[in-house]
């Protein structure tokens, strides 16, 4: 069974689905720490009702943000991680993060990548006229939201979409899809090879 840390900003919906699997016994994972970089995240709220430890780390109190993610790391390492999952967590990871969690660093994204990367993924798509837009699960490499893509699902663009609406359809997915790849890096069954992730 596999430790996850879950990385947040906010309201944490993802989080939400990604303890709720574990508890249904749909991911062999146990979800050991949730780390925001905002107290006020909604999604720490959730964690403690679930008796998960959390912690938050503000970036503005550190000196940089080599310190900045050491004292993650430091954490993560305490908590026994084996799988880091950003889950509406809306800073770019450094290689402080990236060289301790190497292949071990999964993202979800509110848009079908390489299209609409950054965190305006649904208006993104709606402002560029997409005609289907969806959502990305991808391993983190450096850049922003351009690493390996493990799963992805289409979620059509429908007339007179609102960013609000469009972004409901698609969270609906997300909370479906991040708890399958989880669940498929649990099982061992993921390999990244240069840019493609096979599922085995
Ligand atoms: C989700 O839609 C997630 O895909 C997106 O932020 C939202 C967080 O919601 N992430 C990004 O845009 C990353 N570039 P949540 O806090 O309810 O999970």
């Amino acid at each position: 069974m596999i430790n996850i840390g879950v990385l947040i900003s906010g309201r944490g919906s993802n989080l939400q689905a990604i303890i709720d699997s574990v508890e249904k016994g749909e991911v062999l994972a146990k979800v050991a720490l949730v780390i925001s970089n905002k107290p006020e995240a909604y999604g720490l709220e959730r964690a403690k009702k679930h008796r998960i430890p959390t912690a938050v780390f503000e970036p503005d109190n550190f000196t940089n943000k080599n310190d900045y993610e050491s004292e993650i790391v430091k954490a993560l390492k305490e908590n026994k991680v084996d799988l880091v999952c950003l889950a509406g967590y809306m800073r770019i990871v450094g290689h402080v993060l990236l060289d301790a969690y190497k292949g071990k660093t999964i993202n979800i994204h509110p848009a079908l990548l390489p299209a609409f990367p950054g965190p305006h993924g649904s208006k993104q798509a709606l402002d560029y006229g997409a005609k289907i837009s969806g959502v990305t699960v991808h391993f983190v490499d450096e850049g922003c939201d351009t690493g390996p893509i493990i799963l992805q699902q289409a979620v059509p663009v429908l007339e007179g979409d609102t960013e609000e609406a469009l972004s409901a359809r698609i969270l609906e997915e997300e909370h479906k899809i991040y708890p399958q790849a989880i669940r498929l890096f649990a099982e061992g069954r993921l390999r990244i090879e240069g840019r493609k992730v096979k599922i085995m």
